[in-house]
Parts: structure tokens; sequence; C-alpha cells
């Protein structure tokens, strides 16, 4: 059965003190991911029960119940008694954010949770970091890998030298990404899609890096043609600590992968993420000792949750969400783009690791 969806949201909404949450942007992010967090926060003390407001110019055909839509940023605003108290999730095509972060500015919105990636490139990242700064916005930029339970357990192996001195990181995150890949046209390169994550969590682990050593992409391949650089792309980063990380997605690959290989001067860890919210746990382990790390992990969820406690006054910024920290993701982001070398997709056949530049 489909929720209704009123059409007008009353005024009232946004009394100072109670956080109103307003997802501008109801496609797969606004609704399957940032929603689906706020359902199950719902009434966990940080977030608050309630509906919640969705902005689309699209009238949503499936909304999760308790959402209440405006098609528009300014009827959405309209409704909001006190604009300060809402907490704006931003899950727009990033094409679209500035104009969106300006418009909500100029309303009096004041918190965000903003949808990565941070910006089209390095221009539009300067452009909207000094935006939020004049405007005095609490922009928070999804961290998704950083807020994770296998990250944090990761980085507690790391700390406690279960491996000795880390030497390489490794993480690998593909997909088969054909259907949105050819029906929607918000992604140019594989860059933009799985690999803002990747390069937040090596500069999350392993700390900052100078530049990108090397970088390739490929094309994505379908009877109705090739499109450049959407197929899956890698890079390779070389941080101040002197570890070196490689970053593969993949977005031709027959299966999900997740994975994460750290190896250290006496030893390496293998992560793997949840692959989807479906199963929400991950796994951990450490070479030379017996049995996996099973863990619970939802870091959306969590992120989002982080998220609202910050605002809240209750806790401190969520891991990874600071704007200059994906500032430089862009950067170096816009450098692999630049620099990548074309090459084909990777084999399946005697594949049992990628890629095959690894060092
Ligand atoms: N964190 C993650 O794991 C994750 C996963 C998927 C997507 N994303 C990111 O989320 C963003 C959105 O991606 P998506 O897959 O949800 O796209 P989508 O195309 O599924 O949805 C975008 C929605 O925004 C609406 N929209 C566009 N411009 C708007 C505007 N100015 N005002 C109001 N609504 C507007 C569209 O009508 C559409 O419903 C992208 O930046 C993407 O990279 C992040």
């Amino acid at each position: 059965m489909r929720a209704v969806v009123p059409a007008a949201p009353p005024r009232g909404a946004g009394r100072p003190g109670r956080p109103v949450p307003v997802i501008v942007g109801y496609g797969h992010a606004g609704r399957d991911l940032h929603h689906r967090s706020l359902t199950a926060l719902a009434g966990c003390g940080t977030v608050p029960e309630g509906e919640v407001i969705v902005v689309d110019r699209v009238r949503p055909a499936d909304p999760l119940p308790g959402t209440r839509w405006a098609g528009s940023l300014p009827d959405a605003l309209a409704a909001l008694d006190a604009p300060e108290s809402a907490v704006v999730h931003l899950a727009t095509p990033v094409a679209d954010r500035i104009a969106t972060v300006r418009a909500l500015a100029a309303g009096g919105v004041r918190r965000i949770i903003m949808e990565k990636p941070y910006a089209e490139g390095p221009a539009a990242a300067r452009e909207l970091t000094a935006l939020v700064h004049e405007a005095r916005i609490e922009l928070l930029t999804v961290a998704v890998w950083p807020s994770s339970t296998i990250t944090r357990q990761v980085a507690a192996l790391l700390a406690g030298g279960r491996i000795g001195r880390l030497v390489s990181l490794h993480l690998e995150q593909s997909k088969p990404r054909f259907r949105r890949s050819l029906e929607n046209g918000a992604h140019s390169s594989a860059f933009e899609i799985e690999l803002p994550h990747q390069v937040l969590l090596a500069l999350h682990l392993c700390g900052a890096a100078d530049g990108v050593e090397a970088a390739w992409s490929w094309p994505l391949r379908t009877e109705a043609g090739s499109v450049p650089a959407l197929g899956g792309a890698e890079l390779r980063l070389r941080h101040r600590s002197g570890v070196v990380s490689t970053l593969a997605s993949d977005l031709t690959s027959p299966v999900r992968v997740r994975r994460l290989r750290l190896r250290g001067t006496d030893g390496e860890i293998v992560a793997h993420y949840p692959i989807s919210g479906d199963d929400p746990f991950g796994q951990v382990q450490v070479t030379g000792e017996p049995g996996r790390i099973l863990l619970p992990d939802a870091p959306l969820t969590t992120f989002v949750e982080d998220c609202y406690r910050f605002f809240a006054g209750t806790g401190g910024r969520p891991a990874g969400s600071d704007p200059q920290l994906h500032l430089r993701v862009t950067e170096l982001l816009a450098a692999a783009s630049a620099a990548a070398v074309p090459r084909e997709a990777p084999s399946l056949l005697g594949q049992t690791e990628f890629p095959a530049h690894e060092e």
C-alpha cells in the first residue's frame, strides 16, 4: 500500500530546539539511504519521531511512511517557523548543490548534512567552502567509512600494533552499475561514484597525501556503445606517513566487493564492509589469528546519528565530515581524473585479487 503524501506542509514545523528533518532530493540517496536511516533512528533520543519534509521537483511515487512532500525549496522553507532548527539532508545530484546551499542559507537554514561528492571540482569545492564559512552554516558531508564499526575495529588493531607499522592500504569498492550509469547522466566518470568514499577513508586511516602517484580508468562498454571512464577507475596515493594507498572501483564487476586490505611490517588485516544495508554486518581478520571478527555495521545510520548529536551539542564533529577534508578529496580526485591513463576493464579470468597494478 502506498503512503499518502500531503502536498503542502503546514506552518509551524521547525520550532527552535526541536530538529526537523528535511530531505532535499528524494531519489536513491534521499529515500533509500537518508530517510531509511532517519526511520531506524526515530525516537532514539537524538532524531525526533514524526514526519519528514521531503523536497523534490517530482512528487515521490512511493515515499516512506511519514513523508510530507514540498515541490520546491521555497514551499518547504515557508513551512518552517524556525528554519535554524531544521536539519537539511541535501541529496540532490552534485551539479545543483551550491545553488541549493545558497538558497538554504538565504532562507535561514544553518544545519546541513550533504551527500558526497562534495563538489563537481576544486573550484566549486572552494566556492562551497567559502559560502559555508560566510553563511556560518554547519555543513557535514557524508563520510560513510569513517563512521563504520569495521573502520573503528581496524583503527584499533593498527593502534595496538597488531600488524606492526602500516605499509600499504588497498581498498576495492566494486559493483555492477550498468543500468543506473546508462539511464542516469548524473556522473561522468567512475572517479565520482565510489572513489570519493575510498579517498576519504585512505586519508582518514593513513593521513594527508601530497598528490596522486598514478591513475587509470576504463570505459563502460555495452551493446549500446561505450562511455569513457565510467566503467571503473583506480588510483594510487603516497601519504606523508609513507603508506601507499591503492584504491580501485570496477563498476563493470559482476559481483559487489567492499574489501579493505592493510599490509604492515608484521602482518596483514583483511576487512569486508557490509555490501548493502540489507545485511548490516562486516568482517575483519588478522593474519595468523584464528577466525573472523564479525561486527554489526550500519555506517550511514551511525553517521546520521552522530550529526544530530553534534547539532544538539551532545557530541563532537562526526569523523570525516570536515569540509576541508572533503575539499582535499575533491582536489585529489580531480588530479586523478585528469591524469588517468585509459585501459581496458580488468579480466575476469584468473583474477583472484584486484587490481593488476598493485605494487
Ligand atoms: N552515500 C552514498 O553511499 C550514496 C549513494 C548513492 C548516491 N549518493 C549521492 O547522492 C546524490 C544523489 O544521488 P541519487 O543516486 O540519489 O540520485 P537520484 O537521481 O536517484 O535522485 C536525485 C533526486 O533529486 C531530485 N532533484 C534534483 N535536483 C533537485 C533540486 N534542485 N531540488 C529538489 N530535488 C532535486 C531529483 O528529482 C531526484 O529525485 C549524488 O551526489 C550521489 O553521488 C551517495
